[in-house]
């Protein structure tokens, strides 16, 4: 059985809607190997689809009709450590999984740029998949089913990623439904900017620009109503020393970037904040980069 490992990533940071993303890090693995039917394990208890609905399932046997390749089942082994509906690329992390479960017992027919391709086309946006597969900061662009990506390295102990985690999920498509199809010239004009400056910022070391770079009118206004709290919440992260906070992906989880040196004051006053609004069941998660993306364990 071949055993992989995938980060959970974070998209759009705000500005880059759906061309965004970095890899945090809390890992998910997916062991796999052919059989002749398909049997799925959920190792850590977790409840995850057992059938033909698995992600995981459906993204290796798509790497292998891509291949020309014939498998009568597979037997599949999880561990899901990253949380489910919650804007931290879950489900990139099951199709990654099987992507490159797959792509391993192939013997490697498809290089990491053609698994991000892939990927994309079963995720529909490059900005969780690409950063699962590659790791560290990812901008991508699609361009005639081809996704064009430049990765970056960030450097460890320079920022932290504190998570909010609320007790509810959010579904993409529901947080999609609700955006409207078309956007004013202005607010393209106000993500556009941002989004350059947002990549530059990072690609600098100038993180004082995130508080600015990071804002969005693309999105988040449409979801944070599907989000109780956050906006209470934006303010107090950014009280406690933020440089900025966003919806992670589609939610319903809260991103907020902080220098890594005040990572440590910033926890108990999240776990306050928590405490006074009497969310009991959101969790709070503080996550490094992950530089390395998906690998074979
Ligand atoms: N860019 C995507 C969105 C990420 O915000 O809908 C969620 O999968």
């Amino acid at each position: 059985m071949v055993e992989i490992r995938i980060p959970a990533t974070s998209a759009n940071l705000g500005s880059g809607f759906d061309s965004i993303g970095l890899a945090l890090n809390l890992h998910n693995t997916v062991g796999l190997e052919e059989a002749d039917r398909l049997t799925i394990r959920s190792l850590d208890g977790v409840p995850i689809p057992l059938d033909e609905h698995s992600l995981v399932y459906r993204a290796a046997c798509r790497l292998y009709d891509v291949c020309g390749r014939r498998v009568d089942g597979f037997a599949i082994e999880q561990r899901s450590r990253i949380p489910m509906a919650r804007g931290l690329g879950s489900s990139s992390a099951c199709i990654v999984g099987g992507l490159m479960g797959a792509n391993e017992l192939l013997g490697r027919p498809l290089d990491r740029a053609a698994l991000v391709d892939l990927a994309t086309e079963i995720e529909g946006h490059p900005d969780n998949v690409a950063p699962a597969l590659l790791g560290g900061f990812v901008a991508s662009a699609v361009e005639a089913g081809r996704v064009y990506t430049v990765r970056r390295t960030l450097p460890e102990g320079k920022l932290a990623f504190a998570v909010m985690i609320p007790d509810f999920p959010l579904r993409t498509a529901e947080a999609r439904a609700v955006l409207p199809e078309q956007v004013s010239h202005a607010d393209a004009i106000y993500n556009l900017s941002r989004t350059s400056l947002l990549t530059a910022a990072l690609l600098e070391g100038r993180y004082e620009l995130l508080a600015v770079a990071m804002g969005d009118r693309l999105h988040q206004p449409y979801r944070l109503p599907l989000i109780d709290h956050a906006e209470s919440w934006f303010a107090a992260a950014k009280e406690a020393g933020a440089y900025a906070s966003a919806i992670s992906g589609a939610g319903s989880s809260l991103l907020s970037v902080l220098p890594a040196s005040r990572a440590e004051a910033f926890r108990p006053q999240a776990e306050g904040w928590l405490r006074q609004n009497r969310l009991d069941g959101w969790r709070f998660q503080l996550f490094g980069i992950d530089n390395e993306g998906a690998s074979v364990v």
